[in-house]
């Protein structure tokens, strides 16, 4: 498994990445006139930030915040450490890799699941946990120079900015505000995707339409366009906008919130012309957490769509070993 930034350059799309028809980026078209709400953190009234943000959340299961407490510097300077980091050479990059014994750092290309993999997807990634920071740090790369300080900053800045989107969206379902403090929130984690440029961005991905296997993502989607959100049949591209976050509600959320929230289905296109680099902070339970829509939002009116299951089951159907079927059985309450 050559890492992707190592040949990309050669100047053709080996066939093991084209993708079929129906999965291409063309289909359905993209209306580039719309985008999705940005909300703005530090609007003085809170009640209408919450009703915002559940109303997002709701439609299209993505929103954009600003004026959300993280510094400029800390975002510049993590994005700059992680492209500094996809440039380094890729044995320089697998060496920077190998800290952790029990591998907890993990460096791959196109998805978790390459092997298996029926089509190849257009990226390189780096993930490592993140939560408790002292477990962790010394298994994280240490170059690029200054990798362990910028990202472990950034990592603890974003730790906080979780938990309080977290107590908004609390507060708006009508959950206790600690509800996620706990098992729930207990295995954050960093990663960094790389999408170099590429020489036919009509035939394939930098990710396949998916929904994210967790609670809550923060992304920091820097300046490069490429991320775009299914809703109502349409492929919406969002905008970047200068150092905000895109936030997204996890498939785990969903469920917990009972179909209040929608862990909405997203991708990620290339271009022919600029690398695209971005840091995603990943909220994820612990895997033997136990998942389920929260008893206070179930009632005669509002029955549960889903049941209780254990999160590892859910990794296992939903990417270890990715059976549609088996994820269904697995979260829904059957109607029979
Ligand atoms: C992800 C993701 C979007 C992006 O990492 O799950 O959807 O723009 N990333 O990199
Ligand atoms: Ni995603």
């Amino acid at each position: 498994m050559e890492l992707l930034s190592n040949w990309c350059s050669n100047g053709s799309l080996p066939e093991s990445y084209v993708l079929p028809p129906e999965a291409r980026p063309g289909n359905p078209i993209v209306p580039l006139e719309k985008s999705i709400p940005v909300i703005d953190l530090q609007g003085n009234d809170r009640k209408e930030t919450i009703r915002q943000i559940l109303k997002t959340g709701k439609e299209f299961g993505f929103f954009q915040i600003i004026n959300h407490g993280v510094s400029k510097d800390s975002m510049d300077e993590t994005m700059k450490v992680a492209e500094e980091f996809h440039a380094m050479s890729g044995l320089d990059k697998e060496r920077e890799c190998l800290k952790d014994p029990n591998g907890s750092c993990k460096l791959y290309t196109s998805s978790y699941a390459y092997p298996r993999e029926e089509f190849h997807l257009w990226r390189d990634a780096l993930t490592h946990p993140c939560r408790p920071l002292d477990q962790h740090i010394q298994f994280w790369p240490e170059n690029p120079t200054g990798y362990r300080e910028v990202v472990g900053e950034y990592s603890v800045e974003l730790w906080k900015l979780s938990c309080r989107i977290l107590e908004l969206l609390c507060e708006g379902l009508g959950l206790s505000i600690n509800y996620f403090s706990n098992e729930l929130s207990e295995a954050p984690k960093i990663m960094i995707n790389h999408y170099p440029p590429c020489p036919e961005p009509s035939l394939t991905l930098g990710l396949r339409k998916h929904r994210d296997p967790n609670i809550i993502t923060i992304l920091h989607q820097g300046q490069i366009n490429g991320l775009q959100v299914f809703k109502d049949g349409l492929w919406i591209a969002v905008q970047p906008v200068p150092h905000a976050f895109v936030v997204n509600i996890g498939y785990l959320l969903q469920i917990i919130s009972n179909g209040k929230l929608n862990g909405a289905e997203h991708r990620v296109v290339t271009n022919s012309r600029d690398a695209r680099t971005t840091v995603s902070f990943f909220v994820y339970p612990s895997d033997e957490c136990l998942i389920g829509p929260a008893k206070a939002l179930v009632n005669a009116s509002n029955p549960a769509i889903y049941k209780p299951f254990k999160y590892a089951d859910f990794v296992i159907a939903s990417y270890v070993n990715p059976d549609k079927e088996a994820l269904e059985d697995l979260i829904y309450k059957s109607t029979a």
